[in-house]
């Protein structure tokens, strides 16, 4: 039968295979029919897809890698107040609530002084949120799965076919069945490498990219922070971030070559330098433990548009990727798929395309938004290989003038606590109140 992670609801099978004895259920194509069938369980696709569930929207969810794997991805840590307001009032955010650590403010270090930004001083109120990716992944699956609604982990040769026609169709191999999934719709959510974006005809995608001469050595160590708030250090030496999990689990980055194994780090060589970076001369350096993840992640900036292409909508990073630095890719995948559900939803609900024609633009204008301040928090506290003495100097006088001016501060606090969402009759928004 048609077995996804959770069993699909009937009515969304042609297909009645019970009958069929297991021999000739291999030759079968199991059909399936939906409203949305959604392309990646990351935070794009399962936020779409619970959100598109509130509002009564049927879809499928296909997923390439398994359910452990998906889960247990470290990666993103920092949450924008709008994230935060979005997942509680779509009622995912209930562990978010209770383990998340909500951060006032931040710290710039350079020279050797931690200086602190007050976001909610400066911007009436708001703040981020520290939970990582992998529980609020773990959040919207254990929601997926109680809904009943299908979800397809560990599927193999992912095709999309018929975008041009009146129903889309998704082709795929799980648990060495062959699946067939039409849709009105597909959102395209699996991330950088995967097949929405480059099943658009190059002629009808334009691609802007940068890349950084620089990637992330990411580290979490079994200590407890020893700073309430996260340091972003700009240093001689390069780039250096603290950041936490849990009370218990702090989080790292260092500044390193993207051709670097992470393996050629030893526990000693890493410490020694986190300790020479992010030492200040208020007595903070990082608090040692036993280190249990490393990874070296590399760091591009990429928009593609527009995000929408006859039935295809593109959201996350399949659309864009922003370097980690301005903590904005999980933000922006939400931000993405909230536009898009509350579009979906005003579609089936009153006939209406005007949002879902609108999505691609509205969309990008946050994107732009959120790549500008991400590519100026990685070159100004990154230092570049061929960058020279007089970039160092200049490098601290943006942030000497950041720390100084209150004007700076408040639009640097603006942009890294996010804009709150705001979709003009997007219904499902409007009902989370999460439109200002
Ligand atoms: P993804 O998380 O990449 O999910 C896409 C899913 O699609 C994956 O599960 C993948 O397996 C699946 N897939 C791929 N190909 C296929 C296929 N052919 N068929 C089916 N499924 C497929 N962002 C922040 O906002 N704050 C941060 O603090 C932050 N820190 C970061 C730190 C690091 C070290 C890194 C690497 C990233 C960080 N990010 C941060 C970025 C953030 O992790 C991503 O932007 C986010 O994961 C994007 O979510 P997504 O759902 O669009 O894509
Ligand atoms: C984290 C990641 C980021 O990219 C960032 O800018 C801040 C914090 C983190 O993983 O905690």
């Amino acid at each position: 039968m048609c077995d996804s992670e959770t069993e699909p609801e009937g009515r969304q099978l042609t297909l009645d295979t019970f009958a069929v004895p297991t021999v000739l259920l291999l030759f079968y194509i199991c059909q399936m029919r939906t409203q949305v069938a959604i392309i990646g369980a990351g935070p794009a696709g399962l936020t779409l897809a619970h959100l598109l569930h509130r509002s009564g929207i049927e879809s499928v969810i296909v997923e390439h890698r398994s359910r452990e794997y998906v889960i247990e991805r470290v990666r993103a840590g920092v949450l924008e107040q709008a994230t935060v307001d979005l997942m509680v009032a779509a009622g995912v955010g209930d562990r978010l609530q209770r383990e998340g650590m909500r951060h006032d403010g931040v710290h710039i270090a350079f020279n050797g002084r931690r200086h602190r930004i007050d976001f909610a001083e400066l911007t009436g109120g708001s703040a981020i949120t520290i939970y990582g990716q992998n529980e609020l992944v773990k959040d919207l699956i254990e929601a997926r799965l109680h809904t009943g609604a299908p979800l397809f982990f560990d599927s193999d040769n992912v095709t999309l076919a018929n975008l041009r026609e009146p129903r889309a169709v998704v082709r795929f191999i799980h648990r060495d069945q062959e699946y067939q999934v039409e849709a009105d719709y597909v959102a395209g959510c699996d991330g950088f490498h995967g097949i929405s974006r480059p099943a658009i005809p190059a002629t009808d995608l334009r691609i802007y990219e940068r890349a950084y001469p620089f990637a992330w050595l990411g580290i979490l160590a079994e200590a407890a922070p020893s700073s309430h708030e996260l340091v972003y250090c700009l240093h001689d030496r390069g780039f250096a971030l603290f950041s936490m999990r849990s009370p218990q689990l702090t989080r790292l980055y260092l500044q390193c070559r993207p051709d670097e194994d992470a393996q050629d780090w030893s526990d000693d060589r890493i410490w020694s330098e986190l300790h020479a970076r992010l030492r200040t001369d208020d007595g903070f350096t990082p608090t040692e433990g036993r280190i249990v993840q490393k990874a070296v992640t590399g760091m591009r900036s990429m928009v593609a548009e527009p995000m929408r292409w006859q039935r295809m909508f593109l959201a996350g990073d399949a659309a864009h990727i922003v370097p980690p630095t301005g903590a904005k890719g999980l933000n922006l995948a939400v931000a993405d798929v909230a536009r898009l559900a509350a579009a979906i939803e005003a579609f089936y609900r009153d006939g209406s395309a005007r949002l879902l024609e609108g999505y691609s633009a509205l969309a990008l204008a946050r994107v732009w938004g959120a790549q500008r301040f991400s590519w100026w928090m990685t070159s100004t506290l990154h230092r570049a290989p061929d960058g020279s003495e007089f970039d160092y100097r200049r490098q601290v006088a943006d942030l000497e003038y950041l720390v100084s001016s209150r004007a700076a501060m408040t639009s640097f606090a603006e942009s890294y606590v996010g804009a709150r969402f705001d979709f003009s009759h997007g219904h499902n928004v409007a009902r989370t109140s999460c439109s200002s």
